[in-house]
């Protein structure tokens, strides 16, 4: 587990900057291919490797009770969470072992388990298969074996963690410290898709470098422009974004400062899901790549479990929420798409990431790091010379320390 700055360190860090017309720097200028943003094969690479990873699904919170469940894709395969009657998430591949239909869509509470549509057969919420409908028809067909397919889970601070295939990347949530409490609870869904790659939407709220110039009317007022606090951790970063109020902790003892209110954390987490931690709210993003140019988001709006649990409370969260979707965030969508279309011509052969923007830098770095592994993996099974996964993840996580 990564320890991250204490709130009274960033705070201090942040009110320095202030005075000193500065922000944090990385080293590096990085200068991404467009093409990697437009190219059907690394799309497909791309997948490979979130199959490949433990990936963020959905907020423990989603799934709260035995028989709630979620159903979406991930990496295109449609996939089905739920809580089971002991407490423990699983994840199955949404398909019937009759004929393959979904079972579920959307998310629900099933408590006595799932009954195909089609056909009606019947499934506990352990995957296993309790009823051929018109067993006699299915002479030779053995119900114990016809369990619905499971891909691995893992709940781990706050979340539900899904890994499809074997990992390439050994450990992965080993750096990542408890982002959300266990008792929270969602207060708000919604699911959307947008014309532009993943990236290019996740990118949006990797640096705050455009705060002035995007967000004029919206954050800037309350914000600061290209002012932040980041730090790596693994393949993961954490990004401050301060609010002007800020300020006021200078007339107050160190013992007294707060981050709530004062600023917002967003978590990047690799390589798909951003986790921001706002005044009344936390806010999680995961974004689906559906084709190159689309993606479906995911978001979760939970409430923090020390809001006291009044109407006012709730309103103020709802605030919170309307004042980021119904502002700012739709005009950095708005950015993304615009450069989605823009790639249509051939304005850029490269995009260029620069020393205020080291959490895209460092999300790229390691998308790059991992699709060269996986690549050689993949080129090895071609070649019939398997290497072992565990070599492969440890010369992975020698890259990863490099770049950390
Ligand atoms: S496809 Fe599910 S019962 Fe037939
Ligand atoms: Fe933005």
């Amino acid at each position: 587990m990564t320890a991250l700055m204490t709130d009274e360190e960033v705070i201090q860090r942040v009110l320095d900057h202030v005075e000193n017309g500065s922000t944090d720097l990385g080293s590096d200028v990085w200068r991404e291919p467009v093409e990697n943003y437009r190219s059907q094969a690394r799309f497909d690479l791309e997948m490979e490797l979130f199959k490949r990873l433990p990936m963020v699904y959905c907020p423990s919170a989603a799934l709260a009770q035995p028989g709630d469940y979620v159903a979406r894709s991930l990496a295109g395969v449609p996939l089905l969470s739920v809580r089971g009657d002991d407490g423990i998430v699983r994840t199955f591949h949404n398909a019937c072992r009759h004929r393959g239909m979904m079972l579920a869509e959307g998310d629900g509470n099933v408590r006595g388990g799932f009954v195909c549509p089609y056909h009606a057969w019947a499934y506990g919420l352990d995957g296993s298969l309790k009823n051929i409908a018109g067993k006699g028809g299915f002479p030779g067909v053995d119900v114990a074996e016809h369990g619905l397919k499971q891909v691995a889970t893992e709940e781990r601070g706050g979340l539900i963690f899904v890994t499809q295939k074997e990992p390439i990347s050994a450990g992965a949530l080993d750096l990542l410290p408890d982002l959300i409490e266990s008792d929270q609870v969602v207060f708000e869904y919604t699911s959307f898709t947008d014309e532009a790659n993943w990236k290019l939407l996740l990118e949006t709220s990797m640096e705050g470098y455009h705060i002035k110039a995007l967000h004029h009317k919206s954050f800037y007022p309350f914000g600061f422009d290209n002012l932040n606090v980041v730090e790596t951790y693994g393949t993961n970063s954490r990004i401050v974004f301060p609010f002007k109020r800020i300020e006021k902790l200078r007339e107050r003892p160190q013992s007294e400062w707060r981050a709530q209110g004062k600023l917002t954390y967003v978590n990047q987490l690799f390589p798909n899901t951003r986790l921001a931690t706002l005044s009344n709210h936390y806010l999680l993003v995961i974004l689906e790549p559906v084709t190159p140019s689309s993606s479906r988001w995911y978001i979760y709006r939970l409430r923090r479990p020390d809001a006291d649990d009044t109407p006012e409370a709730l309103e103020r969260a709802k605030r919170d929420a309307a004042f980021l979707k119904d502002t700012g965030v739709i005009e950095d969508r708005a950015a993304a798409c615009s450069i989605q279309s823009a790639m249509a011509g051939e304005g850029n052969e490269h995009f260029i990431f620069g020393r205020f923007e080291t959490s895209a830098v460092h999300f790229h770095q390691h998308l790059e790091a991992h699709l060269d592994e996986l690549e050689g993996l993949l080129d090895a099974d071609h070649f019939g010379e398997v290497p072992s996964r565990t070599d492969a993840s440890n010369r992975l996580r020698q890259h990863v320390n490099v770049l950390a």
